[in-house]
């Protein structure tokens, strides 16, 4: 059987989940796929930290280089965040005809414009699904499941950070900052957490979706972005009295003249599905004109549903590697439609 090999960039939350779906559960995938996965080689900050996965046979280095550069690599894959050197790295790696996958929200939402024309250039994919939503495949769901619609908005609970402070919140004596540190702990937040409770992650993921759901240029910096951290407990307290809870959304829709995106807290009457969502979980809900509204629900965040959208994007590469027309794979950037420049 034929071998595709990763390479590649971070083994912390993510990475370790993605090794581990990779270790665990490749003859189930091999079986389905005709192919093997092997990753040959991955890049950390520290070698000498010990891994929670097994990493014999694994090259592991410091020099993140080695991975984009390496002769055997066909796909790089990219879990270490960050749009500095994430960016540069790409870079070479589509410059030197490798295959991306990546979960890094901030890396897309602002940078993904020029990176999808280099890899259109090179005829290489960019597979994204981790990075909005975690574990739901929510990318996959708007771009080919509505295809035959006109999108009217999308909206919902797309940082698991925040929705898990905001579900703990509502225990008494609870306190922000202890319960951020669990989040912290359970790998849901992101290396700065100021992204989760300022409503930077949520901007991310929402300029993603927007741009798939209208078929516009990602637009982060045209986002409102308002976070939790204000949110008290005496709010979240005097709300559900009056028969709310507070969510905090990101709202994706069409406007007079142009497109509205906006992350912000905000009161969800308690009859409606969204105010259920508790804990990691996220939900999408995505209007379109046919179908009417729909509703996509999981794990937000954390190693195990993170690595799952992971593994799948690497699987989708390698099937669009056997059979590359653009229009086997429309879930990954290469297939994008033409992009709409909207102000937003
Ligand atoms: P972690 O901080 O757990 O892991 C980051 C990894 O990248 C570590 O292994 C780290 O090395 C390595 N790394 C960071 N900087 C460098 C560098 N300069 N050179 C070499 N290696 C480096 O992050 P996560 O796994 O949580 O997140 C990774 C990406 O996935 C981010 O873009 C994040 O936004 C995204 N994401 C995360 C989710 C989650 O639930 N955690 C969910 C969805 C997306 P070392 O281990 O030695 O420090
Ligand atoms: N920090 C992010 C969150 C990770 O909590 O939603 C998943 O994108």
């Amino acid at each position: 059987m034929n071998t595709v090999k990763v390479g590649l960039l971070g083994l912390g939350t993510v990475g370790g989940g993605t090794v581990s779906i990779l270790q665990n559960t490749m003859d189930e995938i091999s079986r389905r796929l005709g192919q093997n996965i092997e990753v040959v080689i991955i890049a950390v900050r520290d070698i000498n930290r010990a891994r929670p996965v097994d990493t014999t046979g694994i090259t592991i280095t410091d020099n993140t280089a080695e991975v984009v550069n390496h002769p055997d690599v066909d796909i790089v894959v990219e879990l270490m965040g960050g749009t500095t050197l994430a960016k540069t790295l790409l870079e070479t790696a589509i410059e030197n005809g490798k295959h991306i996958v990546t979960a890094n929200k901030a890396l897309i939402a602002e940078h993904g414009n020029a990176l999808f024309n280099k890899a259109k250039e090179k005829g290489v994919l960019i597979g994204y699904e981790a990075a909005v939503a975690g574990g739901i495949p929510v990318i996959k769901a708007v771009r080919e499941g509505l295809a035959a619609n006109k999108i009217e908005w999308i909206a919902g609970i797309i940082n698991g950070t925040g929705n898990y402070i905001l579900t703990e919140m509502k225990k008494p004596g609870a306190d922000f900052a202890q319960v951020l540190k669990v989040a912290q702990e359970l790998g849901y937040a992101e290396a700065d957490p100021t992204f989760d409770v300022e409503g930077i992650d949520a901007a991310h993921k929402l300029t993603i979706l927007a741009s798939i759901a209208f078929g516009i240029e990602l637009q982060f910096n045209k986002v409102y972005t308002e976070g939790i951290s204000k949110v008290t407990a005496d709010d979240i307290r005097y709300a559900s009295l009056l028969g709310y809870e507070i969510k905090h959304l990101g709202v994706a829709s069409r406007a007079e003249n142009g497109y509205s995106l906006r992350v912000h807290p905000t009161l969800v009457p308690k009859n409606v599905l969204l105010a259920n969502v508790n804990g990691v979980m996220n939900a999408v809900m995505a209007k379109g004109n046919h179908v009417g509204p729909t509703m996509y629900y999981g794990p937000g965040a954390g190693a195990g549903p993170t690595a799952s959208a992971v593994v799948a994007d690497i699987i989708d590469v390698i099937r669009w590697k056997n059979q590359p027309q653009a229009d086997q794979v429309p879930a990954l950037a290469f297939a994008q439609d033409k992009l709409e420049s909207a102000p937003v």
